[in-house]
């Protein structure tokens, strides 16, 4: 076990496992689309970045996806910061130029006060999100027969 001072309180976790569970545990509020327990993590979306440092860094922080994160000894984690929420804002405005009628992708931006998009949309508006779930699910069962054109895992 490791403990990580989240949001200035100690939790514990097992070493090695990804931040974003851990914060789900906690019950904090992270935005993720292409998370999913049944497979591995992938990293496609942004929207889990949180703030990472270490007393020993001297300062220096980091951005990274909670989801592809492991707990280390001593993680200090800011969740919700003006930089991470400006960042997911930013992510969320993109994601409404590509698919703005996708009611996930509308709750996830209303949550973060973006309503429309400030991008150019894109001429045909799709519904793929590009998570890549149901690719990594398909090839997970063993049938790698649908693509998004995404790296596979
Ligand atoms: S949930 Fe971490 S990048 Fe999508």
């Amino acid at each position: 076990m490791v403990t990580l001072r989240i949001n200035g309180k100690l939790v514990r976790a097992k070493e090695g496992e990804m931040l974003l569970p851990v914060l789900q545990r906690e019950k904090i509020d992270i935005p993720s689309l292409c998370h999913h327990e049944a497979v591995e993590p992938y990293g496609g979306c942004r929207l889990c970045m949180v703030e990472i440092t270490k007393q020993e860094w001297n300062g220096r922080q980091n951005m990274v996806t909670s989801c592809l994160y492991p707990a280390e000894d001593g993680l200090i984690i800011q969740t919700h910061t003006t930089a991470l929420i400006e960042l997911r804002r930013t992510i969320l405005d993109l994601y409404l130029a590509r698919c703005p009628d996708t009611p996930e992708i509308q709750k996830l931006a209303a949550q973060y006060g973006v309503f429309q998009t400030s991008y150019e949309q894109v001429a045909k508006p799709d519904d793929c999100i590009l998570c890549g779930l149901c690719t990594r699910i398909c090839d997970r069962m063993g049938f790698g027969a649908i693509s998004a054109g995404l790296p596979r895992r």
